[in-house]
């Protein structure tokens, strides 16, 4: 298994080889010292201050944190679905390289994509070979945060997906569950609809933009009128059978039962985890490199939320994509996640592969909430909750975010701001916390340090 998230000074940092071919070393997206802001009537509101972590290939990756922390923000803010305004990028880099279907092995996986079915894309500037565009990986990189709202719309839903916490709101109530996945396929693989319904060179180029509009869901009244009459309506019904094909198998791959039935149905017709199956079918009509998950089984009862949760790891597994997974349930990231990313106050408190986090958590913050998290055997009454709410971090001054709620902290912790630091041999486990670093490194006494039990 490849490593599950880097450091992230390492992970800013150029690749020095210039001119090697694409590599699938490289993550596929490498968020780099991120930062959102809300205007406020208050001041400024830092919800997201300064966050770096990557998502490798094929990873999940949870994002874990209490109510308020920024998951949301961080999340969505590599789709731009941040409100702007009130909101607004403050500075940083979302950088994402996409991935294709292997030629060779059509996804099946194969020696040229090391099995994985995906390759790199070539850097557009360079072909491969690496130069300043692409940092010399020779791998198309797009930095999210800039690139243009129309490419912006290419890539969402197509290459990075989300599916949110309550499908009954995401859904419109108002359109058949075929309406809406079909509007995927028509916004983003018309073209290839097309193709398959053989309609792709049509006689005239005045029938051929009509169905090229019908398989994008463009279709004017009188447009759909002429569809309806020979010799268009023969490939306006093939058109209609692809695009069905397609729907079905999208949401059989999502394990849900009589998938022509749920196509014809409503929202309201469906059940909570019904709703949150066409969701996941939705997200996964493109086979996308990254599904977003946030808080995905948070409105569903208990039962559901394990066969969901069973689900998105099956899925992630056999499409070989990466998952973010947003969700304040640490058993669950646990099970699930490669690697974890502790957020609190806008900012990564610690960082590394999940086994290592769960095993030894290092920021009192993940202690903390680990050990506020039910365990079997536990004795009642033994769970200890962190002291305090999560504040507002409004206009903050220097300082480490944790420090109000922190049983460890001194005067240096309200001074000054940890800086998330590497602190295994391995180089996989990052922590932002003073306890952890030596009094010299700061500058002040022995005396000021926080004073805690470090390992
Ligand atoms: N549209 C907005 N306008 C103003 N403030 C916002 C907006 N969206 C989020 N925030 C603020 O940004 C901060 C981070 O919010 P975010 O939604 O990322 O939290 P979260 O970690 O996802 O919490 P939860 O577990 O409750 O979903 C919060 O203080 C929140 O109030
Ligand atoms: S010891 Fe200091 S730096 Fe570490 S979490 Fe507590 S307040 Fe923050
Ligand atoms: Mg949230
Ligand atoms: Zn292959
Ligand atoms: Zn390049």
């Amino acid at each position: 298994m490849s490593e599950p998230l880097r450091a992230p000074r390492s992970g800013t940092a150029p690749p020095t080889g210039r001119g090697r071919s694409t590599s699938s070393a490289d993550p596929l997206v490498s968020i780099e010292d991120l930062r959102v802001r809300f205007s406020t009537s208050r001041g400024t509101l830092h919800a997201v201050d300064g966050v770096s972590l990557q998502i490798p290939d094929g990873q999940t990756v949870g994002l874990v944190g209490e109510t308020g922390s920024g998951k949301s923000v961080t999340a969505r803010s590599l789709l731009r679905l941040v409100p702007r305004p009130p909101g607004r990028f403050a500075g940083g880099r979302i950088l994402f390289r996409p991935k294709q279907r292997c030629p060779r092995c059509a996804g099946d996986g194969c020696a040229d994509c090391d099995g994985q079915g995906r390759i790199p894309i070539s850097c557009r500037s360079c072909d491969g070979a690496g130069c300043p565009v692409c940092d010399g990986s020779g791998r198309e990189v797009i930095d999210l945060l800039t690139i243009p709202d129309r490419r912006m719309r290419e890539i969402r839903g197509n290459r990075i997906a989300m599916i949110f916490q309550d499908p009954g709101k995401a859904l419109n109530p108002g359109l058949p569950i075929r309406r809406q996945l079909a509007e995927v396929f028509a916004y983003h693989r018309a073209e290839e609809i097309l193709r398959d319904a053989g309609v792709a060179r049509e006689s005239t180029a005045f029938s051929a933009r009509l169905l090229r509009r019908a398989a994008g869901m463009r279709s004017r009244t009188w447009e759909r009128a002429l569809l309806d009459l020979p010799p268009l309506r023969a490939h306006a019904r093939r058109l209609d059978a692809v695009l069905d094909e397609r729907i079905a198998g999208v949401l059989s791959d999502t394990r849900i039962s009589n998938p022509a039935h749920i196509m014809q149905s409503y929202p309201h017709e469906l059940s909570g985890g019904m709703k949150q199956r066409v969701m996941i079918a939705q997200a996964l009509a493109c086979d996308p490199d990254l599904m977003i998950a946030d808080e995905p089984t948070t409105a569903l009862d208990v039962t559901i939320q394990a066969r969901i949760l069973e689900l998105i790891q099956e899925l992630q597994q056999r499409h070989r994509m990466s998952v973010l997974y947003v969700s304040h349930d640490l058993s669950l990231v646990r099970r699930i996640c490669h690697g974890v990313a502790v957020m609190y106050g806008g900012r990564v408190v610690e960082l590394g592969p999940a086994d290592d986090v769960f095993a030894e958590p290092m920021h009192p913050y993940t202690r903390g909430l680990l050990a506020a998290v039910p365990t079997r055997g536990h004795r009642r009454g033994g769970l200890q909750a962190i002291e305090g709410n999560v504040p507002e971090f409004i206009d903050p001054s220097p300082s480490c975010r944790f420090e109000s709620r922190c049983p460890h902290a001194t005067r240096v912790c309200r001074e000054r701001d940890p800086e998330l630091k590497t602190k295994d041999a391995r180089g996989r486990h990052h922590v932002a916390c003073f306890l952890y670093d030596e009094p010299a490194e700061l500058g002040v006494a022995s005396e000021a340090m926080p004073n805690g039990e470090v390992r």
